[in-house]
């Protein structure tokens, strides 16, 4: 019996905007030969603001896009999306794989010596249900001190990685972080990494920061079976490509990203 090559097959990342790029970047170290297809929700961007029930629709309407254009695993690159829809999307898709992104709460406790862990994460991640469980399932009698971050995204998909506004924003929301003596804090947004070195300026060097897309890029990898496609990678953006492909130039440095619009027109 002959197998079918299936030529198209490809995995799907998707972002509510750049915040991804964290993940997408690991997983193409991995998975060189991989076709990949990343989805920048950015008319739609920051998710951190919406209503959890808006979340799952867009996450919904782009996991959709995404298994039509060939998507055989799907990457949720989002710890927002993550959170509020991830449940919806394999009750949706029950034969098809999802790696969703979450912080890293077992790794942090782990890591801290004082028992008192930081959690940075966008105003509606901190708010879930799923996070809370996440905690209560292995925070392991550990204090969790969990921050949310509202206007950091929004600076972030405007290119802005160290402005002095953002900088104060920054030093602000790491206020309570600071005042319970945290010693291990975690970076619960895949935008966050992208200005690692405010959050560590805010928090003080002797901070431990852990972020999470190597894990999450690991993850996806081990889950991917390597077959004869060629290598590939599509970026799209409900926003302006013009823009996104001027962002991914300045900040991840890659030379000629295939940026096009979706929907398209
Ligand atoms: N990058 C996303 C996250 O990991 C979403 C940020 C947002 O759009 O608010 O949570």
């Amino acid at each position: 019996m002959q197998i079918d090559p299936s030529p198209r097959r490809e995995i799907g990342v998707f972002d509510s905007g750049v915040g991804g790029f964290t993940v997408l970047r690991e997983l193409r170290e991995l998975l060189p030969t991989a076709r990949l297809r990343y989805l920048a929700d950015t008319a739609h961007a920051p998710y951190g603001n919406r209503m959890p029930e808006d979340i799952c629709a867009r996450s919904v309407a782009i996991t959709e896009h995404l298994v039509t254009q060939g998507a055989e695993l799907i990457v949720i690159a989002c710890n927002t999306a993550t959170a509020h829809a991830i449940e919806a999307l394999r009750a949706r898709w029950p034969a098809l794989p999802f790696v969703g992104t979450e912080p890293g709460i077992k790794p942090a406790v782990a890591a801290t010596r004082n028992g008192r862990i930081g959690l940075l994460a966008t105003p509606a991640t901190a708010a879930s249900a799923r996070l809370r469980a996440l905690i209560e399932r292995h925070a392991n009698g550990r204090e969790v001190v969990v921050q949310g971050c509202p206007g950091v995204v929004d600076r972030i998909e405007a290119g802005d990685l160290d402005s002095a506004e953002l900088r104060a924003l920054v030093d602000r929301h790491c206020g309570p972080l600071r005042a319970a003596g945290v010693d291990t804090a975690l970076l619960g947004c895949t935008h966050y990494p992208l200005i690692e070195p405010l959050w560590q300026a805010a928090l003080g060097p002797e901070v431990k920061l852990l972020r999470i897309e190597t894990a999450v890029a690991r993850r996806a990898a081990a889950l991917w079976a390597p077959g004869p496609e060629s290598p590939d990678l599509h970026i799209e953006t409900s926003g302006d490509p013009v823009a996104l492909r001027g962002w991914i130039q300045r900040v991840l440095d890659w030379r000629e990203p295939d940026v096009r619009r979706w929907p398209g027109n």
